[in-house]
């Protein structure tokens, strides 16, 4: 019998999947900046025991159907959308994600995509580099307080609580919405928990950091705007679809919200020439929530410790519920 087939769909680090090298036959797609094109995919899942994934690969029923070997998906994220869980399930196939490694690191590029949404910090740093700096003015280029404001997270898992736990070193209010109660940061943070209206209306600062599902498809709308203050920034480090762009653009055009700090897209890459890019009070960013070298390594690295738990007949170390 042969040594297990391996598929990683984006090149890695050499010296991560070293430990995958020694024990199975090992196929790397080897671009790090171009997803593998579905065709590929498809004939290299064919023949695989493991696949280790990024989120913007689509592991559908189709490839999992005409996948009969596969038995481990292992993917480079906290957020697993990108899977269809329950054919994977049906089949036998065990996905695993990378929770843990990435919240604080996650929760700092929230924070971080907030305050510079909030204080205008890449528009600033653009008109210094640009030469437009001509003298200090009382007003040029002024933000918004962030500190002793109002944050309102929807989706209090542990990326929610590693924001709250900053955003009180700002002395902000923490108010939150998830689908059940998060006692532990109510307890440690004194974040309150709210119904999602609740929360629209009352905080300065709509974070969403809610997985895309069913329920959550779309959740940011226009009458969700609706309900926001006309001063409030609206941050989203979760998944691109759970919010309506058009919804979401026209929101920011009327005024009824004053900026937004984006990290995800529908589409991604977003195009250049997307609407929601044309706004001077857009923040947006190629979806880096936890692109550091130590983080990402560490999420590379549990997705290697998946696929040798599981080829060796173990328990994986983070599988997904379906
Ligand atoms: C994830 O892991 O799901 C994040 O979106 C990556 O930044």
């Amino acid at each position: 019998m042969g040594r297990p087939y391996v598929f990683i769909t984006r090149k890695l680090p050499d010296d991560i999947v070293a430990p995958l090298y020694d024990k199975y036959d090992v196929n790397m797609w080897p671009h790090e900046h171009l997803a593998v094109p579905r065709d590929v995919l498809f004939k290299e899942a064919k023949q695989a025991e493991a696949l280790i994934t990024m989120l913007s690969d689509h592991i559908d029923d189709e490839l999992l159907r005409q996948s009969p070997k596969l038995r481990i998906v292992a993917n480079v994220a906290v957020g697993y959308d990108n899977i269809d869980i329950e054919a994977a399930a049906k089949r036998g196939v065990i996905v695993c994600n990378t929770p843990d490694v990435l919240t604080e690191t996650t929760a700092d590029l929230t924070f971080a995509l907030l305050l510079a949404t909030a204080r205008r910090i890449i528009e600033a740093a653009e008109f210094v580099k640009e030469g437009k700096w001509k003298s200090w003015g009382p007003l040029l280029l002024a933000g918004t307080d962030v500190h002793h404001k109002t944050i309102g997270i929807v989706g209090m898992g542990k990326i929610g609580q590693a924001v709250a736990h900053r955003a009180k070193g700002f002395h902000m209010r923490v108010l939150y919405y998830n689908r059940s109660r998060n006692m532990e940061a109510e307890r440690t943070l004194g974040a309150t928990y709210c119904s999602f209206d609740e929360l629209l209306e009352q905080a300065d600062f709509v974070v969403c950091l809610a997985p895309l599902t069913n329920e959550t498809y779309q959740l940011f709308n226009s009458r969700a705007f609706m309900k926001m203050k006309s001063s409030a920034i609206f941050i989203n480090v979760g998944r691109g679809a759970v919010v309506d762009e058009k919804a979401l653009y026209d929101a920011l055009i009327d005024g009824q919200i004053a900026g937004a700090g984006l990290d995800v897209f529908v589409e991604e890459p977003i195009h250049s020439d997307h609407p929601l890019l044309q706004l001077p009070n857009v923040v947006a960013l190629p979806h880096i929530g936890s692109a550091t070298k130590e983080t990402r390594y560490a999420m590379m690295q549990l997705c290697c410790r998946n696929v040798i738990a599981v080829l060796e007949g173990r328990k994986p170390y983070t599988a997904v519920q379906s």
